[in-house]
């Protein structure tokens, strides 16, 4: 099989599309046949190993090398095989998974607790869009924000892969939802439900003098301490990410921001997709809405597998509107 291998930490251009061994799924394990996958920051702070300083966190990146070669933390596809134990899947399901590593490849071997199935109403396409951006999503509005029917939402960073779902799920979980972004995305986070729309060029949200019970700030364009303006007296500032740089962000901005939190009545929490314990239950709950028609994947573009390298560097420049996707 061809996969997209990662030897040593740097640019796209460190990522070398050649042959691997095939896989064999261990009990337990699903193979899949990859049909897509999609772009998450996540994917290049692991291709680049930044920030430097997460090297040295426990659980993260690997110190001098990538721990895993082959990255790619979204994934849809058609089961191909199951490995002994398997219950649950049967080779031509489709499926889709939040995935750790793996995903940029043309198979790749899924617990069966990780895997869910592919969403009727979506292409394999749309599936690849949804796992990393939108548990994000549903992880930092319901889990950490705790939103309720009838509060007011603001979400920062909102015409991104994480913010086009933000959007759609806060309105769908029956919140009003104002939207921060650049003016040329602002029609498009207005298609998707948002009521009110903040140009960040033009007008700093913590200055409106509006104040919302659950800001999700995905973009972390502004220290904890002005986003506390913008929120009610008991709200929740939810942590989402941060501009990213070669050594300490976005993990700077995001521990300075929560060790601002017990010193204020407000809550500041941080939503972590990657150690959730329930992606398959939060995926379901994906599933659910997806196919009631409330949530949809914005795709800003579909690259080809060999493109893989240019699909990442335009994710990478920070201001793609919605999810950008790669078809193997
Ligand atoms: N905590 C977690 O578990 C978790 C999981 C997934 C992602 N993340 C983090 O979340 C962040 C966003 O991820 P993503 O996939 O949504 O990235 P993305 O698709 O690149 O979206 C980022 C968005 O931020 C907007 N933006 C840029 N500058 C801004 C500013 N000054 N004010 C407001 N918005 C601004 C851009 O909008 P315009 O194009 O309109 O400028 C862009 O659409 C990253 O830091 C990522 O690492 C965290």
């Amino acid at each position: 099989m061809k996969a997209f291998v990662l030897r040593s930490y740097g640019s796209p251009g460190h990522l070398d599309l050649t042959a691997v061994d095939t896989l064999v799924p261990a009990a337990g394990e699903v193979l899949v046949r990859v049909r897509a996958t999609s772009i998450n920051p996540y994917d290049w702070h692991h291709m680049r190993g930044e920030p430097r300083i997460a090297r040295i966190m426990p659980g993260t990146l690997g110190l001098r090398a990538p721990k895993h070669p082959i990255l790619g933390c979204d994934m849809a596809g058609l089961v191909e095989a199951v490995g002994k134990d398997v219950t649950e899947f049967r080779p031509g399901d489709d499926v889709f998974a939040l995935l750790s590593h793996g995903g940029f490849a043309e198979y790749v071997c899924v617990p069966e607790h990780l895997l869910a199935r592919k969403p009727a109403n979506l292409s394999y396409e749309q599936a690849a869009a949804v796992p990393a951006a939108a548990a994000t999503a549903l992880l930092g509005l319901r889990d950490v924000g705790r939103i309720e029917p009838g509060q007011r939402v603001l979400v920062n960073g909102a015409s991104g892969g994480v913010g086009t779902f933000a959007v759609q799920i806060a309105r769908a979980l029956g919140t009003r939802v104002d939207a921060v972004c650049s003016a040329a995305n602002a029609d498009l986070v207005r298609s998707i439900g948002a009521d009110d729309v903040i140009d960040y060029a033009r007008e700093d949200f913590t200055r409106t003098g509006r104040r919302y019970d659950v800001l999700l700030d995905i973009a972390g364009s502004r220290p904890a301490s002005a986003c506390r303006r913008a929120l009610a007296p008991r709200g929740t500032l939810v942590l989402i990410g941060g501009p990213a740089g070669r050594w300490v962000q976005p993990a700077g901005h995001m521990f300075s921001s929560l060790a601002t939190g017990p010193l204020v009545a407000q809550r500041i929490a941080m939503a972590d997709t990657v150690s959730c314990t329930a992606k398959k239950q939060v995926l379901m709950t994906l599933i659910t809405l997806i196919e009631d028609g409330k949530v949809t994947p914005v795709i800003s573009r579909s690259y080809a597998f060999h493109e893989l390298q240019e699909a990442i560097r335009y994710q990478e420049q920070g201001h793609v509107p919605g999810k950008v996707v790669v078809t193997i």
